[in-house]
């Protein structure tokens, strides 16, 4: 079995202690390949160095809505250049989060728009984080003139919103909180979803999956999630890994092997 961790944070000051140990564990589980992915500039040259060091793991390059308001000037340029490198094979993550707020909304949807078309300018993947506000990412989306390829990640909508997405070309990307007891929203989306486009991910350090909610999250644990999702799809999950596999692959453009 070989198993895609779409989206994780092994940059982060929580792996500091042990960020080789849970290298070594994630490809203990079968967790053949993950993204490291950025949320500012600083983060996302972090998650660059360790991919340079590490087979098994890509980066992504990008400014999050948190971090929308610190963004340099000439960030675009910064990005531009990350992106040209071998191992960094997608924008993100970016998006917008009207859960937290961080950034003043009309920063975060600038900051968005701007990356956004940057990653259709140098046709790469986008890495989109959504949260509480799927009405106006939508309504973005209708007006974009040229849409990018790209992940949904750590999906959090109805089965109505993922429907939207993934008539929009995106994929959609599946962590720990589909294993929770009291999430059927998000349980019938992950059954409805076309098998192409699902993906999983640990977003880790944080969302653990069950048996583990709670603790700091880690790329090995995806593979809890895996399992959800192929018993929601009554496949073995074997299979589902395969299948999510190529999907990761065919949306990052990276060979299969
Ligand atoms: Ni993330």
């Amino acid at each position: 079995m070989r198993v895609f961790d779409t989206h994780c944070h092994l940059d982060d000051e929580k792996f500091n202690e042990d960020r080789e140990e849970a290298y070594q564990r994630m490809l203990d589980a079968e967790v053949k390949c993950c993204v490291c992915v950025g949320s500012d500039l600083p983060s996302s040259q972090r998650c660059i160095d360790i991919a340079a060091t590490h087979d098994a793991v890509f980066a992504a390059a990008g400014v999050h809505p948190h971090e929308a308001k610190d963004a340099p000037a000439d960030y675009l340029d910064t990005l531009a250049h990350m992106l040209a490198l071998p191992r960094v094979i997608a924008l993100g993550e970016i998006g917008l989060d009207y859960y937290y707020d961080l950034s003043p909304r009309d920063v975060q949807k600038r900051v968005m728009a701007e990356q956004v078309e940057l990653a259709v300018q140098l046709d790469v993947p986008v890495i989109f984080h959504i949260r509480d506000a799927h009405g106006d990412m939508v309504d973005f989306f209708r007006r974009c003139k040229q849409l990018p390829s790209g992940i949904i990640h750590c999906f959090s909508g109805s089965p109505e919103t993922a429907r939207e997405y993934v008539k929009m070309g995106f994929y959609i990307s599946f962590a720990g909180p589909l294993t929770f007891k009291k999430a059927p929203h998000l349980q019938a989306a992950a059954q409805e979803v076309p098998l192409d486009r699902l993906l999983v991910e640990t977003d880790s350090p944080y969302l653990a999956p069950e048996p583990k909610r709670g603790r700091r999250n880690e790329p090995a644990n995806v593979v809890y999630t895996l399992n959800k999702l192929a018993e929601l799809r009554g496949l073995p999950v074997e299979e589902m890994a395969e299948i999510t596999w190529n999907n990761a692959c065919a949306l990052y453009r990276i060979p299969r092997e």
